[in-house]
Order: structure tokens, then C-alpha cells, then sequence
């Protein structure tokens, strides 16, 4: 977990490198869903294009049908999900949570980044002129398509996310410090997924094994 712009998906990446998951983040799925005007993609796009979360009940049924397509010796590595007490609840009661990863990381920071982030929409792959522009500028390195910017990076729904993601999401926490038992919590300081990563990294060494 982490704030918006945090660099969840930066960060997941690269542990997909090193480890082997399945990478569910459900900004993606819903983007998606999105972009194919599903009815799902509809009611979660009136909350997504506000910086709202789109309803518990909505991410939970999501999950619930990712778990019944899960293959049996499967880990997963869930990118912004939990988001509030009610998710984590019902996610417990779903599969167990071994270890939580928080980047916790200035709001500064962040604001200044997003405005720069484009992405390849079909994949969810991330791209910043700054920090991992793509090789051929404004078009992706796997399928040379464009890239576009994400309708909620604006600076006004960016502060918003914010609120919502210290309001609602942040007190995962101490929820799972006090309540989960089983959950190892680490809480990652800083402002660059390149200097972050390798505590990272040491930090899943003590519970999966490398690729
Ligand atoms: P989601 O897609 O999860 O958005 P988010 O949490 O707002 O996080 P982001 O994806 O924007 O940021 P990130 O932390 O992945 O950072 P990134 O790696 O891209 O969710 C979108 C929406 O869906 C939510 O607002 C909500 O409405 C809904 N939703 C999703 N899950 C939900 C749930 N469980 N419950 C309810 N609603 C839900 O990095 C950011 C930028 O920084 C990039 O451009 C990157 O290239 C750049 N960057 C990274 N590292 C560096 C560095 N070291 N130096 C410079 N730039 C860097
Ligand atoms: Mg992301």
C-alpha cells in the first residue's frame, strides 16, 4: 500500500523481476473495465474520475472472483488493495495476508510526479519523462502504441486521492498491527523507488524465495 503516485506500481514491477507473483492491481482492473465500458467500468468511473474509491462492495466481488480463478500454489501480489478496514475484513476471510509493504513517501514528492506520468492504458505500464521515459517518445516499448495520461492525474483529484488515501487508507496499518496477527507490517521511507527497492527486496527475502 501507499499513497497515490506512491510508486505501488513502480515498486511491484520491479519485485516482479526478482520474485515470482501475480500482480493484481485493481487501479488496472478498473481501468480497464473502463476503458471496455463494461458495466462495471461504468459505476467505478463516476468514483475514479472524482479521486473517489469505488465502492467496498464492488472491489470485494472483484477479488472474490480473481480468488476462484487462482491456481492452487499461486502468490499474489495485491497493488492498492486493501484500501479501507471493511476490504481488509473481507479479505481476511478470503486469503491470508503474509507480509504488507507501505511506501510512505512526501506529498510533494508525489504531486510533482504525477503530473509527468503516462501510461500505456491496455497494460497499465508506467511511464515518467523524468524518471523512465519510453524509448520512442509518447509511444510504448512493447507495442509501439500511443501512451495517454490517466483522467484522474489532474492536480485537483490528485489532493483528493490524497485526503481519501490518509482518511481511509492509512489507518491499514495499525489495523493490521493490532488485528492480524499472522501479517508482518514494514513501513518503507523515502523518494525513490531505485533507493527503496533494495530494502525491499531484503525485506521479502525473509519469507519467498527468489525466482
Ligand atoms: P490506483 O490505480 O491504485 O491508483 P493510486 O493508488 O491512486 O496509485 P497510482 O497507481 O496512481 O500510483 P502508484 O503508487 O502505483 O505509483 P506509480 O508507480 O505509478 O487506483 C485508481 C483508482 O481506482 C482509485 O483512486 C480508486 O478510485 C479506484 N480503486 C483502486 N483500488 C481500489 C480499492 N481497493 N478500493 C476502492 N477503490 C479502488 O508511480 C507514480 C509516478 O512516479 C510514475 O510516473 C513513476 O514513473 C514515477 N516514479 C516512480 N518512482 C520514481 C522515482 N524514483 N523518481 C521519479 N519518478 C518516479
Ligand atoms: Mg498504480
Amino acid at each position: 500500500m501507499g499513497a497515490p503516485g506512491g510508486g505501488k506500481g513502480t515498486i511491484s514491477k520491479k519485485i516482479l523481476k526478482d520474485f515470482k507473483f501475480n500482480h493484481i492491481s485493481t487501479g488496472d482492473i478498473l481501468r480497464k473495465h473502463v476503458q471496455d465500458k463494461t458495466e462495471l467500468g461504468l459505476i467505478a468511473n463516476s468514483y475514479m474520475v472524482k479521486g473517489a474509491l469505488v465502492p467496498d462492495t464492488v472491489v470485494i466481488d472483484m477479488l472474490r472472483l480473481i480468488h476462484k480463478n487462482k491456481k492452487n500454489d499461486e502468490s499474489l501480489l495485491l497493488d492498492g488493495f486493501p484500501r479501507t478496514i471493511e476490504q481488509a475484513k473481507q479479505l481476511s476471510t478470503i486469503f491470508p495476508i503474509d507480509c504488507l509493504i507501505s511506501l510512505d513517501i512526501p506529498h510533494q514528492t508525489i504531486i510533482d510526479r504525477l503530473s509527468n506520468r503516462w501510461i500505456h492504458a491496455p497494460s497499465g505500464r508506467i511511464y515518467s519523462y523524468d524518471y523512465n521515459p519510453p524509448k520512442i517518445h509518447n509511444k510504448d516499448d512493447i507495442t509501439g502504441e500511443p501512451l495517454s495520461q490517466r483522467d484522474d492525474d489532474k492536480p485537483e483529484t490528485i489532493s483528493k486521492r490524497l485526503v481519501s488515501y490518509e482518511q481511509m487508507t492509512k489507518p491499514l496499518i495499525e489495523y493490521y498491527r493490532n488485528h492480524s496477527k499472522n501479517t508482518h507490517v514494514e513501513v518503507f521511507q523515502g523518494t525513490e523507488s531505485d533507493v527503496i527497492y533494495p530494502n525491499v527486496k531484503n525485506y521479502l527475502l525473509k519469507h519467498f524465495k527468489t525466482k
